[in-house]
């Protein structure tokens, strides 16, 4: 497990985020049952020795699929702030092909520069801030490779019986617009839930 020092500061923010009246909470949740991981995967289309990033992994289930699809020639990274996620993570996969990573995506990490394939987040980016989401642009700049993508999985723009207030939800659209890539595919992957995957290069 790589360990960042001194980022306490980093927990709280991830445990309690704030949205000027609105806060939004995000440890301990995860969206495996909600989620169809099969048409998750079959769009990512991982070849073996390709390296991702799950950033904002949570309990790591996607990056253990990711892991199983890119083999020992390969490798999965799997970041979050939650420690106590991550060191449960890090138990489970010593020895394999995942790297667990305590870190914050929206900030520089000690991850290296120019060298994903693939970095997912997944049910993560509605919970950033606009100051956070620009580190995030920064981030993925830095760290996608020439012709890596990005996918991002969010809840739908519109009423559903869980999930963050709409006024906190990003439209495949609004994604698009806020992140300034090039947006390849949307499609649903769940009741509520949409997949957008972007390439590495500017919108037109
Ligand atoms: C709703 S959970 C989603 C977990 C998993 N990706 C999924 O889809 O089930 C949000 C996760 O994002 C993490 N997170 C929150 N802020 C983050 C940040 N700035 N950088 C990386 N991860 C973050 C939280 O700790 C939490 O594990």
């Amino acid at each position: 497990m790589i360990q960042k020092s001194g980022r306490a500061s980093v927990t709280e923010l991830a445990n309690h985020e704030r949205h000027g009246a609105q806060e939004h909470h995000h440890r301990g949740k995860s969206s495996e049952s909600r989620l169809d991981k099969a048409r998750i995967l079959q769009a990512l289309g991982l070849m073996p020795g390709q390296t991702v990033l799950d950033a904002g992994c949570g309990n790591g289930y996607m990056a253990k699929e990711f892991a199983a699809r890119v083999g020992q020639e390969g490798k999965v990274f799997a970041l979050d702030p939650d420690e106590v996620a991550i060191a449960a993570l890090s138990e489970q996969t010593a020895g394999t092909n995942i790297v667990t990573v305590v870190g914050d995506i929206t900030a520089p990490t000690v991850l290296p520069a120019a060298t994903f394939d693939l970095i997912y987040v997944s049910n993560v980016v509605h919970g950033f801030s606009t100051e956070q989401l620009e580190g995030f642009k920064a981030e993925l700049q830095r760290l996608l490779a020439p012709d890596g993508k990005l996918a991002i999985v969010e809840i739908v723009k519109r009423d559903t019986p869980f999930g963050p207030p709409l006024e906190l939800r990003f439209s495949p659209e609004e994604l698009q617009q806020a992140l300034a890539l090039a947006g390849l595919t949307t499609l649903d992957v769940g009741e509520g839930f949409y997949l957008q995957i972007f390439a590495n290069h500017p919108s037109t």
